[in-house]
């Protein structure tokens, strides 16, 4: 496994490697890897002749009051997990690296960038874009694969692939959740013991939320109201945003037609904790 930190040495790899006719899939992350993480290696794994990952945690995508600093690094971890995932080259560039003095230029998935963590996290998706662009530019990858724990992200990055013609497939993959149903997240670290079993609420109420569409409760009104109360019942838990929304729009829906996105952030502790569940 290759370790490359810098960007002309990865976009030199990477035009040697398609030069060759090896197709390149491609896994961004911020490290502090999980096997949520893992499972999109092993994809990616499956859909390219070469493995790229890269490890950056984005200082963009990090409002000034949240968690940048102390974001869980370990890159010593990470890299061991690359290794059993089989990963040929970990891109792990500094961030002076990423945006150079007098950096300017940002991408704005505006409309989608709107609703739900776009509303409690200004700027978060601009981030997020802005630094997918630049990976998709220096890994010059032809598949990318992105988690649908992250429905809005992934959401946000076809239609940043659309808009902007880039020659990438964007694949998706289901969340990776612990026995107990609560999602894999590089955040779950910031959880001790008592903030860990309030995080189950947030699954609790996705399943109820799941629970009453599957018993024909197509008002949004009412699958909110049972949700909230499961969250408010647990002290710890303070609800950011509970939504039933369109799957691709992401507008809010007062009624489920066929399908709906439940989607749900809530601060247990010092973590932001986000969820999802897709109904029909
Ligand atoms: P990060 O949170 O490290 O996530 C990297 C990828 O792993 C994302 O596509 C995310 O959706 C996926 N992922 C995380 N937890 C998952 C789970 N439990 N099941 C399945 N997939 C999961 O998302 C980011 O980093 C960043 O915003 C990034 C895209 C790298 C841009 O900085």
């Amino acid at each position: 496994m290759k370790l490359i930190t810098d960007i002309e040495e990865m976009q030199a790899f990477s035009n040697h490697a398609r030069k060759m006719g090896k197709s390149i899939a491609f896994v961004p992350t911020m490290g502090c890897l999980h096997d949520g993480h893992a499972s999109l290696l092993k994809k990616g794994k499956e859909l390219g002749d070469i493995l790229v990952m890269s490890i950056f945690v984005n200082p963009i995508q990090f409002g000034p009051r949240e968690d940048y600093a102390s974001y869980p690094r370990d890159l010593k971890r990470d890299l061991a997990i690359a290794e059993a995932n089989k990963v040929d080259v970990v891109f792990n560039p500094a961030a002076e690296v990423m945006y150079a003095q007098g950096f300017q230029t940002y991408v704005d998935v505006a409309y989608l960038s709107k609703h739900l963590c776009g509303l409690s996290r200004p700027g978060y998706f601009k981030g997020v874009a802005t630094v997918v662009a630049k990976l998709f530019t220096i890994v010059k990858a032809q598949i990318a694969i992105f988690g649908e724990k992250d429905y809005q992200q992934h959401l946000i990055i076809k239609k940043m692939v659309k808009d902007l013609n880039m020659d990438v497939d964007v694949v998706g993959m289901p969340i990776v959740r612990e026995i107990n149903g609560l999602a894999m997240s590089s955040r779950n670290n910031y959880l001790n013991n008592d903030e860990r079993k309030a995080a189950l609420c947030l699954y609790t109420a996705l399943m109820k939320g799941k629970e009453l569409f599957e018993n024909d409760i197509k008002e949004s009104g009412i699958i909110l109201q049972e949700m909230r109360s499961i969250i408010e019942a647990e002290p710890l838990a303070v609800i950011d945003y509970i939504n039933v929304c369109d799957i691709n729009t992401l507008e809010d829906l007062d009624k489920i037609q066929d399908t709906a996105l439940l989607a749900l952030a809530v601060k247990i502790g010092k973590a932001r904790l986000i969820d999802n569940c897709i109904l029909g």
